[in-house]
């Protein structure tokens, strides 16, 4: 058998060091926001039935019927890899009867997904979002508060170059109406159009506002727009979120070519991009979706929610590191030949089995007392067990012996020599000095 290196997949990666602290501080980040808007956090499993994404985000669009990582369990159920996180939500929000709890319910999350698609800077076939959902009113101060939220969470993360664009695809009548009128449009001009736009006319007509392909783009210019035929009640909706938007003084472009790559969006729709990102811009995206808890089974129930790319937020984030938790105490472990602080012994010997069990009690007894404290367990002479404290910016050093202790304050310089049962008062004492 070979011995090679194995590798992690591609458009997958390990996730270590400060890459793990930025994700954390992220993590706190997106709870203090969330929290007190009363959004709870919930966690759905990774592996879902198909059905559900075929039912809830739509069989056309990309995500669907090119990206999901599907599999057969012992039964032949199709299961699939979630490749996002709302169709999951209004399944559990159905299975849960929250129907019966008090409206708005209020959830969010912080996930990993799962789309094949072709890796590229920004683009993984494993990634992350941080995701918020309000189940059960269709006020427009909801869409506001969301999306006013989501703002929030960018600035925080420091985001750099953001925009909003906003657009509202009507309720589901409004957009039937329109989207006979664009199949006319798109059928008079079907020579010039791709063929993946042609052959999209019947099942999902408003993708070709986001096509690549030029003389595409050229013929949807004078293609009539949804935002200019929405049904009264929808255009006031849209009027009305846009106008707490203002009130909150949150910038945004209407667009009203902006179509999002999941079906199961009406009236508001919105995205983030960041211009500090290369090709994929979008940072963040969301919606309302009126009709996605009914489609699952559930009672009629209108919600409103986005996601934000961990990743693309990093990525585009003012790179700041989270502040580094300083160790208040290490506790290091003298040597057995006696040598205790000069490190200058030449030959270290091993710790005794007593200095071992009093420095392991000392670390229980200061992580109790709520200290910060770090103990040498990887075998180091004392000399490398101070390059180690200096290492981790200790403010402490207690080299414990069997029954005493030489505590060294690093910052003032200074050290003493007392018994171990009083070093975490002692030290308790310096920090509260500070
Ligand atoms: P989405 O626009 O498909 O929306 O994804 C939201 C965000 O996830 C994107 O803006 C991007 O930052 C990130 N993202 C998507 N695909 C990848 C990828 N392959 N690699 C890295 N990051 C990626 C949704 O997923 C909807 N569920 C949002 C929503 C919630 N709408 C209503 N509620």
């Amino acid at each position: 058998m070979g011995a090679g290196r194995i590798k992690v997949p591609r458009g997958t990666f390990d996730i270590l060091g400060e890459q793990a602290e930025a994700r954390s501080a992220l993590e706190a980040r997106a709870r203090a926001i969330l929290a007190p808007a009363g959004y709870e956090r919930i966690e759905t499993p990774v592996l879902e039935s198909t059905e559900l994404f075929a039912r809830a985000v739509g069989e056309s669009t990309d995500i669907v019927s090119k990206e999901m990582f599907t599999l057969q369990d012992g039964s032949a159920r199709s299961l699939t890899l979630r490749p996002e996180g709302t169709a999951p939500i209004c399944r559990a929000y159905v299975e849960h009867g929250m129907h019966k709890r008090r409206a708005p319910v209020k959830l969010w999350y912080l996930s990993s997904f799962f789309r094949s698609e072709r890796a590229q800077a920004g683009r993984y076939r494993q990634f992350w979002q941080v995701g918020a959902e309000a189940l059960g009113s269709d006020d427009p101060g909801l869409d506001a508060e969301s999306i006013a939220l989501l703002a929030t969470l960018l600035s925080q993360v420091g985001v750099r170059a953001v925009r909003l664009r906003l657009s509202s695809l009507g309720s589901a009548d409004s957009r039937a109406e329109y989207r006979a009128r664009l199949q006319d449009y798109l059928r008079e001009h079907e020579a010039a159009l791709s063929s993946e736009v042609r052959s999209r006319i019947e099942l999902n007509p408003l993708r070709a506002f986001d096509s690549d392909d030029r003389e595409t783009q050229r013929v949807m210019q004078g293609a009539p727009r949804l935002l200019e035929h929405l049904s009264r009640q929808d255009a006031e909706h849209f009027a009305a979120v846009r106008a707490l938007l203002d009130e909150a003084s949150i910038t945004y472009e209407v667009d009203s070519t902006l179509v999002r790559g999941l079906d199961y969006y009406t009236r508001t729709v919105f995205e983030f991009t960041s211009d500090a990102l290369g090709a994929q811009s979008g940072v963040a995206g969301g919606g309302r979706y009126d009709g996605l808890v009914e489609a699952l089974g559930g009672p009629p129930t209108p919600g409103v929610g986005w996601a934000a790319g961990v990743e693309r937020m990093l990525l585009a984030g003012d790179g700041q590191p989270p502040p580094a938790s300083s160790v208040e105490l290490f506790i290091a472990l003298a040597d057995a030949s006696g040598e205790r602080s000069d490190g200058r012994s030449p030959a270290p010997a091993a710790a005794t089995e007593g200095t071992r069990k009093a420095a392991f009690a000392l670390l229980s007894a200061a992580r109790s007392a709520g200290l910060v404290a770090q103990m040498e367990l990887a075998g180091r002479s004392l000399k490398g067990q101070l390059g180690h404290a200096n290492a981790l910016r200790a403010r402490y050093v207690a080299i414990v012996e069997d029954g005493e202790t030489v505590l060294r304050d690093m910052q003032e310089g200074e050290q003493q020599r007392i018994s171990t049962d009083t070093v975490v008062h002692t030290v308790l004492r310096g920090l509260r000095d500070l």
